[in-house]
Parts: structure tokens; C-alpha cells; sequence
């Protein structure tokens, strides 16, 4: 049973920035596809990479649960507080507003107290494995800019699997397994996304960290985004640029962080001691608040805009294409193969805007420039090797421009803007890496932070 949240019929949620400057000074987060400048021939327009704004995706999704008829409440029946089985005169009732837990209550506005949540029916039928399914649809491609967090209102379950879909539910893949005791619940070994590096960042772990019982504060379950970018973007995601790099050529990392289902699957409710008190079956249940998921759109670096409409999410692409992540190019405009945007070059990216098919020839428009990825770099025309344009690609500390895509770095540095030592990558660095490490102020570093960090050092 779908439970279609009809929450606006359009919501629009980026405002398209003012296209009519001629060269803006500052470059946002990739958040035009295009600007007018100035060129011999009068004002054209320049075409570049752009993607929505990471906005809250939990207002555009449907819920599922399986079995559907596990929510609490039909019949009415009474649970007790989880740490005291001798308190059971909570009542859920799914025909009375204040008593009912439906699954709504988990994407709600948080805040309120007493929190609202959705609650399951409890483990009456124990030993039978209590077990329910969460799908989350966004009948979409997005992509994740931060934690995935579920807040539990009773204890965090024993066990638990997030999984994710890209194909809109046919297939699911595991993106991480919760556990109070790994080995046992799932034959694996306990890891922390801390023990993960840039080389196993993909890898998918099973966690102990927040599966402790209720006899801990934390109600919450992270999927941990954030440190997963931080392997490429540095501490606190300094370094955007970099991620953004990695992004780029690798499609692997990309795909990671893409879905277009997510599913938790509730194994085994908190139990929090050993053994389960069978006489007291009404402790045990599940029971969540709250489920955030922060996200954009997947419009191929073609769309600045995402607009939601008839409960359905669409890109607006520009640059000829379109399609749903606008992933083809438009009729008539097929005079060379669809390719998604780039993020490089930095900071301006590279639209790969669709052109007219040969059919319906003109010239191609001027400013149609096709950056060579990286790997066709190292082949490429040695003559053009310096052909660098100093407004796209600021290279720091002394760093050389290298086809607009890359900066060559002098030896101690690397990244690819040359912002990082060697060293400090390697962790190798002495005590006095502080001094080393390049200035706070230098003009391109100040520059690079108004392009990719705004507001918050997080912002993406
Ligand atoms: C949840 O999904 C899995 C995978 O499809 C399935 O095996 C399992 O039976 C489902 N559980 C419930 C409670 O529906
Ligand atoms: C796409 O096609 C339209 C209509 O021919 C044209 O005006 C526009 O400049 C094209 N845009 C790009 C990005 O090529
Ligand atoms: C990048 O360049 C390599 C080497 O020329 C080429 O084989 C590959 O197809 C290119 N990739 C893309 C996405 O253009």
C-alpha cells in the first residue's frame, strides 16, 4: 500500500540565478547552466556543467512497509516502555488520531514533544522473527549529499539492514548492514566507516556503533555520507574540488552515492538483554520518529532546476538534452554522442551541451569547447598542452594549468588544485606541517572557499 504524500504540486525549489550578468564574479556550486558574456561577435551565451540544489528528499518520496498491515493500532493494543516492563498502559489505536503511530509520523516535523512516530505492532508472535520492511521510492534517480539518519523512539533494533536500489526497486544491493554483535547476526567482521580509506571507501561494512540497547541515550542510526566524502574532500569537506574530481572520472563513486529506492529492514527489535522476556512480549517492537535523507536530483550535471510535479520528480535540462536525469539528447540535436556534464574543469565544469544532428546543420555554437577527461590527458596534442585559461582553473601553490583540466603540481603538492601536501595525504607529515601547510588567505584558496563552501564548510 503506497501512501502518496501530496505535499505540493509544484514545488520549485531552486530559484535560477540571475542568467543576465555578463561574468559573474563569484561561481556558485555549479548553479547555472549558463551566462551570457561578451565576446568579437557581441553577446553569446556560455553553456556550463550545473545540478539542483541538495535540498530534503523525504518530501518527495512514497513509503511502503511489508507486511503492510504492521503498523500498531488495528486491533488496538497496549505496549510497555521498553525498560520497564511493568509500564504497559500505552495504548496504540489506529482509529483514534492521538493514539495512532501510521507511517507519515516518521517524515513529519520534528521538534514537537512528545515527538510523533510510527510504531509497529510488538513481538506477540515471538519466537517468530519480528521483521518488517521499509521502502522508501523516489521513482528518480537522486544522489546523496548527506548522513542518511534514522531516529528510533524505542530502542535502535539488534539488527538491521539499509539497502539501496538504482533501478526503482527491481534490484537491491546492501549499503550497510547494524548489528549488537556482527559476527553473530551476519558473519562479519565490525568495522567503522573510519576503518574505510579512499581505496575501500566503497566497501560495505556491517557496524556495532549504534546498535547498542536502550540502555544508551542515542535513539539515532547514521549512514555515514559525509565521511565517506571527507576521504577526498579532507576534514569538514574543504576540499570540495577534489571530491568533485573523483566524482568526475570515477563512476564507480558516483553510482555509491546514488539511489533511486532505499530500504531498512528491520530484523530484530532491541531486546537489550540477553535473553527475550517472554512473559513480556509488549516490550518489544519498533518504533521511529524521524528519517532523514538529503539529496539532489540526478540530472547529469544538465539542470540547475528539479521541479516536483504530479507527485512525480523532473529535471529541467537544459543544454539540448532531456529525459527524466536528462539523459539523452533532444531530437534533432544528436551531432554527437549524449555525454553527461563535467565537474572540471574547476570551478566552471563543462556542459557537453548537445548540437544540432548534421541534418539540420549550422556551426556548432563557439563556445561548445570539449574539455579531454583525464585519462585521454596524458595522450593529448602536446601543443595544446598549455592552453590554459587562468579565469577556470586556479592552480595553487605554483601549480601550472594543464589543458584546462588539470594543474601540473610541483612536487610537494597534489590534488587537483595542488591545495594538498604530499605529505599530509600521506600522513606523513612533520610537527611543523601547520607552517607548511599553504596559507589560509592566498587569493585562490579564499576564492575557491566562496566557490564550494558558502555558509556552511558543508555545504556541496
Ligand atoms: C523484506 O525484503 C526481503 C528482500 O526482498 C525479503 O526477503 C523479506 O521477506 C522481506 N521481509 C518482509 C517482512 O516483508
Ligand atoms: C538548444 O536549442 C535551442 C533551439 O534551437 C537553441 O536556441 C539553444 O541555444 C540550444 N542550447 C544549447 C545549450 O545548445
Ligand atoms: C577518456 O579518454 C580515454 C582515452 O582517450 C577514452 O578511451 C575514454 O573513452 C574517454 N572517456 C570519456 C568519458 O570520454
Amino acid at each position: 500500500m503506497y501512501l502518496s504524500r501530496f505535499l505540493s504540486i509544484h514545488a520549485l525549489w531552486v530559484t535560477v540565478s540571475s542568467l543576465m550578468q555578463p561574468y559573474p564574479l563569484v561561481w556558485g556550486h555549479y548553479d547555472v547552466c549558463k551566462t551570457q558574456i561578451y565576446t568579437e561577435e557581441g553577446k553569446v551565451w556560455d553553456y556550463m556543467a550545473c545540478q539542483p540544489e541538495s535540498t530534503d528528499m523525504t518530501k518527495y518520496l512514497k513509503v511502503k512497509l511489508d507486511p503492510p498491515d504492521i503498523t500498531c493500532g488495528d486491533p488496538p493494543e497496549s505496549f510497555c516502555a521498553m525498560g520497564n516492563p511493568y509500564m504497559c498502559n500505552n495504548e496504540c489505536d489506529a482509529s483514534t488520531p492521538e493514539l495512532a503511530h501510521p507511517p507519515e509520523l516518521m517524515f513529519d516535523f520534528e521538534g514537537r514533544h512528545p515527538s510523533t512516530f510510527w510504531q509497529s505492532a510488538t513481538w506477540k508472535e515471538y519466537p517468530k522473527p519480528l521483521q518488517v520492511n521499509i521502502t522508501l521510492s523516489w521513482s528518480k534517480t537522486i544522489e546523496l549529499t548527506d548522513n542518511i539518519v534514522i531516529t528510533f523512539e524505542s530502542g535502535r533494533p539488534d539488527q538491521m539492514i539499509l539497502e539501496k536500489s538504482l533501478d526503482y526497486g527491481r534490484t537491491w544491493q546492501p549499503y550497510q548492514y547494524y548489528a549488537t554483535d556482527c559476527l553473530d547476526a551476519f558473519h562479519m567482521d565490525p568495522k567503522s566507516v573510519k576503518d574505510l580509506s579512499q581505496h575501500t571507501v566503497l566497501e560495505i561494512i556491517c557496524t556495532e556503533e549504534y546498535s547498542t540497547g536502550y540502555t544508551t541515550n542515542s535513539k539515532i542510526i547514521h549512514f555515514e555520507i559525509k565521511d565517506r566524502f571527507a576521504f577526498f574532500a579532507g576534514p569538514r569537506l574543504r576540499n570540495m574540488a577534489s571530491l568533485y574530481g573523483q566524482l568526475d572520472t570515477t563512476k564507480k563513486l558516483r553510482d555509491f552515492f546514488t539511489v533511486t529506492d532505499l530500504r531498512i529492514r528491520l530484523l530484530r527489535p532491541a531486546v537489550g538483554e540477553i535473553f527475550v522476556d517472554e512473559l513480556h512480549l509488549a516490550r518489544y517492537f519498533y518504533a521511529i520518529s524521524d528519517i532523514k535523507v538529503r539529496g539532489r536530483c540526478k540530472c547529469n550535471l544538465h539542470a540547475t532546476v528539479c521541479v516536483y510535479d504530479n507527485s512525480k520528480l523532473t529535471c529541467e535540462c537544459e543544454h539540448n538534452t532531456t529525459g527524466p536525469d536528462c539523459g539523452k539528447c533532444k531530437k534533432n540535436y544528436q551531432g554527437r554522442p549524449w555525454s553527461p556534464g563535467s565537474y572540471l574543469p574547476i570551478p566552471k565544469g563543462t556542459a557537453n551541451t548537445c548540437i544540432p544532428s548534421i541534418s539540420s546543420i549550422g556551426n556548432p555554437p563557439k563556445f561548445n569547447r570539449i574539455w579531454p577527461n583525464i585519462s585521454s590527458l596524458e595522450v593529448s596534442n602536446p601543443k595544446q598542452a598549455n592552453v590554459c585559461d587562468n579565469e577556470l582553473l586556479h592552480c595553487q601553490n605554483g601549480g601550472t594549468c594543464h589543458n584546462n583540466v588539470r594543474c601540473l603540481c610541483p612536487a610537494a603538492y597534489t590534488g587537483i588544485l595542488c591545495e594538498k601536501l604530499r605529505c599530509e595525504e600521506a600522513g606523513s607529515c612533520g610537527s611543523d606541517s601547520g607552517q607548511a601547510a599553504p596559507p589560509q588567505g592566498s587569493p585562490a584558496l579564499l576564492l575557491l572557499t566562496a566557490l564550494l563552501g558558502t555558509a556552511s564548510p558543508w555545504a556541496f
